[in-house]
């Protein structure tokens, strides 16, 4: 039947140089239709993808069209070919290499969170326990994406600032966070290094604007530049990410195959054959027409689990708007959620399952981990028996596809994306196809999908709360409301 042939995509053909595809991600959407979990929960795709065809087509040709226009924020869809920052990137870090044992990176929001999600995933685990001689001579990582003073300061204590490359990072260059986070870091490295602490520092921030390429430039630190019309969720095959990922030795070439391939088979405007369109098109009728307004991202792989993180700033921040394109308040957007497999089939399943049918579930599966770790055959003799000889890698996909159909028994919609393995080329895939998945996204909830007013409201009251000149009359006024809350 039709239905049963669409049902698992593994795309990309003739266009593709690469030539080969049997190592792409795949997308199942077959536990998101009505056939499965019921016309109530689930969605007629087959006639959705016909009745969406020609409005997806548009869609994608439209954003191809756009991605080169200034204003647009669509350069994120070229980072992937930007082979000079990757060139530069790589220069320097090979002329930093076996100069540093730590690499800090200072960053808030998308400044920090697809530098995190990458380094998790295709850095062996533990990477900071390991040895020098285990980290293959790469040094080890630290984000700091937050300003709690305990954690600063407890994390000072332990990093060698003589042996540390702090990269601070801010698109704004103005986040007071980061800022903060920076002058308290440059102070004690000033005060540990004396006038040789600016060989510690490489700053990415806009090219011209904010207060970090400023002092940047009076200071002469080596800086990165985060392009043109490429938002802070949307930075992470930037140089905000490829930096650090070179320096800890992530071989960034993989990571930009992964990005074009899959850029290449996203050109594709056929919803057929689209798999971020599929998913759009599925996350967004869930929500206007089942009633399904939570969006639950669930790996079932620890190296994955920051890869939620990263998902819920990107579809929170890009399609939580007041208002639509039209100018119209809509107060839209669904709302994002990590979870882990197998770990949080303990702690939320029970309410996915029996609680308010109002999610739709997002797995990803990992086909082949790295280690295949057998489960030893001992206590046969007891209940426990049953599992010996058998491996993790099984039990880990046995613990995916069992609750999947007990979602689906209890008519919750699910879909699945599977990665044949966690490297950087599939890693590369995955983030960049929810990146173009969520664009997609913007454009069917009919808002911009790249600008966020409600963080920028925020920030500015921090500013004019902290004393920041030109902000006085804020300040007054969130005196007043702090008044009278
Ligand atoms: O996606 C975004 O634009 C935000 O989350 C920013 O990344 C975050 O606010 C940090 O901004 P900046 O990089 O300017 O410090």
């Amino acid at each position: 039947m039709y239905f049963a042939l669409d049902y698992i995509q593994l795309i990309y053909k003739e266009e593709n140089k690469r030539g080969d595809y049997s190592g792409m991600i795949k997308f199942d959407y077959r536990n998101a239709d009505a056939l499965v979990v019921g016309s109530e929960n689930g969605l007629n795709l087959s006639q959705e993808f016909d009745n969406y065809k020609d409005r997806i087509a548009e869609i994608i040709a439209d954003l191809n069209k756009r991605k080169d226009k200034p204003g647009q924020w669509l350069q994120w869809m070229n980072l992937g070919y930007s082979e000079e920052t990757a060139w530069y990137v790589k220069e320097y870090a090979a002329l930093v290499e076996n100069r540093f044992d730590n690499i800090l990176v200072l960053g808030i929001g998308g400044s920090a969170l697809g530098g995190i999600a990458v380094t998790e995933a295709l850095l062996k685990p533990y990477w900071n326990l390991l040895s020098k001689e285990e980290r293959n001579g790469a040094p080890r990582i630290f984000f700091l994406d937050n300003i709690d003073p305990d954690y600063m300061s407890g994390l000072l204590d332990v990093l060698d600032l003589k042996k540390t490359l702090v990269n601070v990072i801010t698109k704004s260059g103005d986040t007071a966070e980061t800022m903060a986070q920076f002058m308290f870091v440059k102070d004690r490295l000033e005060k540990e290094l004396g006038d040789d602490y600016r060989k510690n520092i490489v700053a990415t921030t806009d090219q011209r604007m904010g207060i970090l390429r400023q002092i940047s430039e009076q200071e002469g630190y080596k800086t990165f530049v985060v392009p043109d019309d490429v938002g802070g969720r949307f930075s992470v095959f930037s140089a905000v990410g490829l930096l650090p990922f070179a320096l800890v030795g992530i071989d960034i070439d993989e990571i930009t195959n992964g990005i074009k391939d899959m850029d290449l088979a996203l050109k594709n405007t056929d919803i057929r054959e689209n798999i971020a369109a599929q998913n759009a098109l599925i996350q967004y009728l869930m929500d206007v027409k089942k009633g399904k307004n939570i969006s639950v991202m669930m790996p079932y792989s620890s190296k994955l689990k920051y890869v939620s993180d990263w998902y819920v700033q990107l579809w929170a921040e890009s399609l939580g708007k007041d208002m639509d394109l039209d100018g119209n308040h809509v107060h839209i957007g669904p709302t994002p959620m990590g979870a882990l497999g197998a770990t949080d089939q303990h702690s939320q399943v029970q309410l996915y399952n029996e609680g308010p049918n109002n999610k739709i579930i997002n797995f990803i599966r990992v086909e082949n981990f790295d280690t295949n770790l057998e489960i030893p055959k001992i206590f046969e003799y007891t209940g426990t028996g049953y599992l010996g000889g058998k491996s993790f890698n099984d039990l880990m996909n046995a613990e995916a596809d069992s609750t999947k159909v007990a979602l689906s028994d209890y008519a919750r919609p699910t879909v699945t994306i599977t990665l044949p393995k966690v490297d950087g080329y599939n890693v590369a895939q995955l983030l960049y196809m929810l990146e173009v998945q969520t664009a997609i996204a913007g454009e069917l909830y009919h808002i911009n999908a790249f600008n966020q007013p409600g963080v920028e409201q925020a920030k500015n009251y921090t500013y004019a709360l902290m004393g920041r000149a030109g902000y006085e009359e804020s300040a007054k006024t969130l005196q007043t409301k702090m008044a009278a809350v």
